[in-house]
């Protein structure tokens, strides 16, 4: 039966461009669940935006001496231009300057104040002379409570992971004036995330098939027990928030971002033709998943649940396949310090499928991963290019120039024959699960798998020698070969999907690839003796090896 999945991905700040970090750690696992769900037959509402509010927008901004506006609307349509390349492939990507999305946070906002869970408090929060202001979260730096890490930021340790509130660092600066801040009263709104501890323990406990780092870091979260957050800033970049007198403050950027899973859900129901389309993602028979990088944990564990079951009790995550972060040449990523590969770069350079392959391959799931360049063109050239990328080439050219173009029929099945389609089917199941799990690396593990089986029968066979002694066994050989070729379109599609309609294309088809389904040999859409195929090229281009020293010079150029 189809199921309503909705995808939630993590927020982009609109302040930068993307790196592969971010590919990594969310975008792509994400759009491969998409792919997959889609085409098992579930219906997929995969949503994000640009986040472009809070400080790491008026920051940047300040930097370079423009305006906030400039800085969302520059980075927002590189993303679309990005998410465009790489195959990313949402149903909306929106940002958090609509007008839906400003009354969404307001509506809720003013629910929870009005049901008792947000309430007016006086805090004492840091203010600079130099710079005649309360300072925003990243505009303080200072000791991390937990970790003594020397350079927490207001909002978040990134050494430990905590949220923090910025009252609680020790030995605080202004980022701008590094001039030592005077802590000042001011009024703010909290929400009263003390109000939902034991409900969110509740709902927690059960999540066995949450990743462990997810589970233990949530429960260790709520056993700690809930301080309630300050959710106002005194800012003039953001959410104005809903009530009179408030005037010269902002909602905070978490709890205006968070809701934009909800609100990204209503704009897109209102580009279909029904305009409640969006409840059926929301509504306790849908299951949520959300895909962020392990520092955005809390945000959706936690605080998003909290404003889910104090706003009307709507749909909460089924999962948050958060992953761990990836390293560049083991070294961790670094945005200020330019330590990384931006994503704009990457594709003016090289395909898109590659990279794909290689972080689905290697994807941060349970612990850091590494990207370097010389493991990146040492798993393009011997996994990409020569498992896969050949074995496709070898079979659709011995037929494409023995066979007169034409899908051969085949005769006298063996049980070599016999036994790898066996294995492949297997190993298809294998992917269909650990992709149902995601488990994403697994999932392409057994996909390849698919590949180098079928390496191995052909090395086996010999098509190549048999062509010039048995025809009809070598029709046989290579008709079992395009069937797994054809069955491997599919398996790879979440993964490649580029490579995937090419592949499909030179198979001879020419509908769509998203109509086949989740099917193996696709039944009355599959491959049929008699069909023409298309002229065969290389799926994959084999990279050079100077490649590595090349990007390795730009890199340590930047640093
Ligand atoms: N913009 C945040 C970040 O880059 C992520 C926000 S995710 C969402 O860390 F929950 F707000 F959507
Ligand atoms: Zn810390």
């Amino acid at each position: 039966m189809s199921q309503n999945i909705f995808i939630g991905v993590a927020w982009p700040y609109a302040n930068g461009s993307l790196h592969l970090g971010h590919i990594a750690g969310c975008y792509l696992p994400a759009d491969i669940f998409a792919r997959y769900n889609r085409m098992i037959g579930n219906e997929v509402l995969m949503v994000s935006g640009s986040d472009q509010h809070g400080t790491p927008i008026t920051l940047r901004a300040e930097e370079e001496n423009t305006t906030p506006a400039k800085v969302v609307e520059k980075y927002h349509n590189e993303f679309l231009d990005c998410w465009d390349r790489l195959g990313i492939s949402f149903d909306l990507f929106t940002n958090t300057c609509t007008d839906i999305h400003r009354d969404t946070v307001q509506e809720i906002f003013e629910f929870l104040r009005r049901n008792g869970h947000i309430y007016t408090d006086t805090s004492a929060l840091p203010y600079c002379h130099t710079c005649k202001r309360f300072l925003p979260d990243r505009y303080v730096n200072g000791r991390c409570p937990h970790c003594n890490n020397p350079d927490a930021r207001g909002d978040q340790c990134d050494n430990c992971g905590k949220p923090l509130n910025p009252e609680e660092l020790l030995d605080i600066r202004c980022k701008i004036s590094g001039d030592q801040p005077e802590i000042r009263e001011t009024e703010h709104f909290f929400l009263k995330l003390s109000n939902f501890g034991n409900d969110l323990l509740e709902w927690v406990k059960p999540q066995s098939h949450w990743r462990p780092n997810v589970l233990n870091f949530t429960r260790r979260y709520l056993e700690d027990g809930l301080h309630d957050r300050a959710i106002t800033r005194d800012l003039d970049w953001g959410i104005p928030v809903p009530v009179d007198g408030y005037e010269d403050k902002r909602i905070y950027v978490w709890f205006d971002a968070v809701t934009g899973y909800l609100s990204a859900s209503k704009e897109w129901a209102t580009y279909q033709s029904d305009e409640g389309a969006w409840e059926k993602f929301w509504d306790g028979n849908a299951k949520s998943y959300y895909f962020i990088g392990k520092d955005n944990i809390p945000f959706h564990t936690i605080i998003w649940p909290a404003m889910l079951l104090g706003y009307k009790n709507k749909q909460l995550p089924y999962d948050v396949p958060a992953n761990e972060f990836l390293t560049l040449e083991l070294q961790q990523l670094s945005t200020s310090r330019n330590w990384a590969v931006w994503l704009p770069d990457y594709l003016a350079s090289f395909d898109p499928d590659a990279l794909r392959y290689y972080l689905s391959s290697t994807m941060p799931e349970t612990s850091d991963s590494d990207f370097s360049w010389a493991d990146f063109v040492k798993r393009n050239n011997d996994e990409l290019v020569a498992t896969y990328g050949n074995l496709a080439n070898r079979i659709l050219t011995l037929t494409y120039r023995n066979f007169d173009g034409i899908i051969p029929s085949p005769s006298n099945v063996s049980q070599n024959d016999n036994d790898l389609l066996l294995k492949a089917m297997k190993l298809f199941e294998s992917v269909s699960s650990n992709l149902s799990a995601c488990h994403f690396r697994m999932a392409l593990h057994s996909a390849m798998e698919i590949a180098r089986e079928t390496n191995r029968y052909l090395e086996h066979e010999q098509p190549w020698k048999t062509i010039k002694t048995d025809i009809e066994r070598t029709g046989t050989i290579l008709w079992v070969g395009l069937t797994i070729l054809n069955g491997l379109k599919i398996a790879m599609y979440p993964f490649l999907p580029f490579s995937s309609v090419k592949l499909h294309r030179m198979l001879g088809f020419s509908e769509n690839i998203d109509d086949l389904g989740w099917d193996w040999d696709q039944s009355t859409k599959g491959l049929k003796p008699g069909q023409l195929l298309q002229d065969p090229t290389p799926l994959y281009q084999k990279l050079e090896e100077d490649i590595v020293d090349n990007e390795l010079d730009k890199l340590k150029n930047n640093d």
